[in-house]
């Protein structure tokens, strides 16, 4: 049975994004299948993954459309784009950003539509990764629903944690309304650390005694580095374009945990 994993937080620059690529091909070089899924109206995994957004015309607007629409015609592998790394990619454009009104206008399952897609496509998976945008409006609620669990992609610093308890109260309502009951949180992934800050442990310690209890805290954190910045811009993930570096090593060991964490839990 596939996973669905939605990488998400509102707040805007925080990693998801970088998060999404590097868990996809992570789990890729471990011979998963993985769709990534680009759900945000940037298209910012479809350009760090070497595409050019603008230029494609069957994206993930176009099947969310289709599902709107009931036109359940197309095929399983409609508008997924095979990346040389080894992951599938569902690409996104600024074509997405008027989705969200359509949603709106309709009068029964908007939230379900992204769901309700996955169900025809999930067992040629075994990972959905889901990059969402910096916002809590329907297109993330889609995501929310589809999902299995969220990673909340987080810097370290004051402001970053002030968002969660908003983040949690939205994930908390899917659940308790019965849009999406089993919804878990998987983990708090620091991302753009720089450990040698007390800043870097002291919200770590507010964020271990306020949570820590209730939500993991993935023990392998992303550190800041130039390369990570840099990798998009070649279409590559870290694990290419810095093979031996501090970002790619620390991302194969969150994959490595995330992968644990999920045998343990069953
Ligand atoms: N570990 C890192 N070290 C240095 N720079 C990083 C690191 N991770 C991400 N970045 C850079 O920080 C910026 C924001 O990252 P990213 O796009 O992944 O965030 P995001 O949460 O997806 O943003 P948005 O909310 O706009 O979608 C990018 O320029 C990215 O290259
Ligand atoms: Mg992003």
């Amino acid at each position: 049975m596939s996973k669905i994993i939605a990488i998400c937080n509102q707040k805007g620059g925080v990693g998801k994004t970088t998060t999404s690529i590097n868990l996809g091909i992570g789990l890729a070089r471990k011979n998963k299948k993985v769709l990534l899924v680009d759900f945000d109206p940037q298209g910012n995994a479809t350009q760090g993954l070497g595409y050019d957004a603008d230029a494609l015309e069957k994206t993930v607007t176009t099947i969310i459309r289709k599902m709107i629409n009931k036109d359940y015609t197309f095929e399983k592998d409609f508008g997924i784009l095979h990346h040389e790394e080894g992951i599938d990619l569902l690409p996104a454009n600024i074509d997405l950003a008027v989705i969200e009104t359509e949603l709106i206008s309709l009068f029964f399952g908007r939230e379900t539509i992204l769901k309700n897609y996955f169900d025809r496509i999930r067992e040629e998976y075994d990972y959905i990764i889901i990059d969402c945008m910096p916002s809590l409006n329907l297109i993330t609620i889609n995501a929310l629903v589809a999902a299995d669990q969220v990673i909340i992609p987080l810097h370290a610093q004051y402001y970053s944690v002030r968002g969660l308890e908003q983040l949690f109260q939205t994930i908390g309502s899917i659940i308790s309304n019965g849009l999406n009951p089993s919804l878990k949180i998987a983990g708090i992934l620091y991302t753009c650390v720089n450990d040698r800050t007390n800043s870097f442990r002291g919200i770590h310690n507010i964020l271990e005694n306020a949570y820590g209890q209730d939500i993991h805290i993935f023990k392998n954190y992303i550190p800041r580095s130039v390369k990570a910045e840099e990798a998009p811009s070649y279409g590559q993930s870290i694990y290419t374009y810095d093979q031996s570096g501090k970002v790619s090593m620390a991302y194969r060991g969150f994959t490595d945990e995330l992968i644990l964490l999920d045998e343990e839990r069953g």
